[in-house]
């Protein structure tokens, strides 16, 4: 089970550099990002992008239903995320005090944040009606899908904060 959901996440990162390779637009491959990860990974009712602007995150490009659209930084899983420069997994979202319930069919969630040259640009979140739908392999398959997509994208924190 587990290397099947490795494998998964290894299939995703060779779409995504496919995906991505000879697109220079942020906006268009955090897009089609967002777009696999909410296709390609079972069991997720959102999956999307919060972009830091002069310190708070605002809502970038996503799947699933519409969603709060400005997160002050350290407020929430999102805040969270950011504030740490770390990957946050909330196996049940109840209990984790100051979590933004934006789609009420949420049950887990696990952020990624984005690091440019040691700056916070924004974070990558996944929703999941599932409890504990997250684990370890999760975090560590999407932060290798963010640091694919970042790495093509050096010019991010001078584009945007
Ligand atoms: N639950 C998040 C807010 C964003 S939505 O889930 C799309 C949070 O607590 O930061």
């Amino acid at each position: 089970m587990a290397e099947q959901k490795r494998a998964a996440y290894r299939d995703l990162a060779t779409q995504l550099d496919a995906l991505i390779a000879d697109e220079p637009d942020i906006i268009a491959n955090a897009a089609n990002f967002a777009a696999l990860v909410y296709h390609g990974l079972p069991d997720l009712n959102w999956a999307g992008f919060y972009f830091d602007r002069g310190g708070e995150l605002v809502l970038g490009p996503f799947q699933g239903k519409p969603a709060c659209t400005r997160i002050p930084w350290g407020d929430g899983v999102c805040g969270t995320a950011a504030a740490r420069a770390a990957s946050v997994i909330v196996p049940d979202v109840e209990a984790f005090p100051g979590h933004i319930a934006c789609d009420a069919a949420s049950r887990s969630e696990l952020v990624v944040p984005l690091v440019v040259g040691g700056r916070v640009v924004g974070v990558f979140d996944l929703d999941s009606p599932l409890i504990a739908r997250f684990d370890e392999d999760d975090r560590t398959g999407c932060e290798t899908l963010a640091a694919i997509l970042l790495a093509g994208h050096p010019e991010w924190p001078a584009r945007f904060g």
